[in-house]
């Protein structure tokens, strides 16, 4: 049984640090786990334009621990707006990414897309000059299960899309359904998806285990016990097509504890031990360093890190709250005993 586990410094494909204190709050876990992270631009207001997302970067610059060498990769919020030329300046300056929300689907999404066709002028920019679209790939009809909205987007928006973009670069974002990782490993190589450690390591018992328990709700929400197999089998697969994307959401503890909770987990503090436990589960920590810090940045194209990063089995408990600014937050699985534990260096 391996004890110590040694990999490339990891990259965090998809994650939420929010502004101001929760942004300071935050922005240490994720920067003391990984190198890199692609930041969600679904603030208020959204990162709609590539001055915004410039400024945005400073200000994460701004809350990075002294010393660190985290670097932020960001992200532009489309909308039925978007224009080309936006693309091309957020190209030119170093935005890696476009994030599609439909509208409502998820939190500050209300500006999002309300129908893909009026996007495909940005598209059609996107796909020229190689620059990724990141799809929270849910339908958002009233009339459509909770729970099928992720199967049902694949059949109504993913397949015409990659009919009609064939060569942009997309990655399907925490995918949560055997149907999405179907659907990802034959989609051919211009097609990838993020996979969470929740969805790895839960499914949907999880958020009525003796009670309801906000702190699981997150969007897509937890599926079935066989999604999360065939979750774990994609991911512990080898296959370069997933990859690491926490979607670690901050919500302060009492706008998750409400009558009507938040949706997101957050799981920056203890990422990497959340994975390994999950590939450890399936005796495959021998694929947790392609997932995690390899199949992302070649996917995006961009270098892969050298430095490397050290977990060892070695129990620890999770705190069971942390400060958010002046309110607090509850980690997912805060309280909790995990198995493995990241070195720090
Ligand atoms: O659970 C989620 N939380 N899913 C999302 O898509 C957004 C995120 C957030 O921003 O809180
Ligand atoms: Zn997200």
């Amino acid at each position: 049984m391996a004890e110590t586990l040694s990999l490339i410094r990891p990259d965090d494909w998809h994650v939420h640090l929010r502004d101001g204190d929760a942004l300071a709050a935050v922005v240490p876990h994720t920067a003391a786990q990984f190198a890199r992270a692609v930041v969600m631009p679904n603030l208020k207001p959204p990162v709609t334009t590539t001055a915004q997302a410039l400024a945005y970067k400073q200000r994460i610059q701004a809350a990075l621990p002294a010393g660190s060498l985290f670097q932020p990769l960001m992200t532009l919020y489309l909308t039925d707006h978007t224009p080309a030329d936006e693309i091309h300046r957020a190209h030119d300056s170093g935005v890696v990414a476009v994030k599609l929300y439909p509208a409502g689907a998820t939190t500050n999404s209300h500006a999002g897309v309300t129908a893909i066709k009026h996007t495909f002028k940005a598209l059609e920019a996107m796909q020229a000059l190689g620059m990724l679209l990141l799809v929270h790939g849910e339908v958002t009809s009233r009339d459509i299960d909770l729970f099928d909205r992720e199967a049902v987007f694949i059949d109504k928006h993913l397949v015409p899309l990659r009919r009609d973009f064939p060569q942009l670069n997309i990655v399907f974002e925490h995918i949560t359904t055997r149907e999405a990782a179907q659907y990802v490993a034959q989609a051919g190589a211009h097609t990838a998806a993020t996979i969470t450690a929740h969805h790895l390591l839960f499914n949907r018992n999880a958020l009525f285990l003796g009670g309801v328990r906000p702190h699981y709700y997150c969007l897509p929400v937890l599926k079935r016990e066989i999604h999360r197999q065939a979750l774990l089998q994609a991911a512990a697969s080898g296959s370069n097509r997933f990859f690491l994307g926490t979607d670690s959401a901050p919500h302060a503890t009492h706008l998750k504890e409400h009558a009507s909770g938040c949706a997101g987990c957050y799981t920056a503090l203890s990422a990497l031990e959340l994975y390994a436990q999950a590939f450890d589960s399936v005796n495959a920590l021998d694929k947790l360093e392609g997932f995690a810090s390899f199949h992302g940045p070649d996917f995006y194209g961009l270098p892969r890190n050298t430095e490397r990063v050290v977990l060892k089995r070695q129990s620890w408990t999770l705190p069971e709250s942390l400060p958010l600014g002046e309110a607090s937050i509850k980690p997912l699985c805060g309280g909790e005993t995990l198995a493995w534990q990241l070195q720090s260096n």
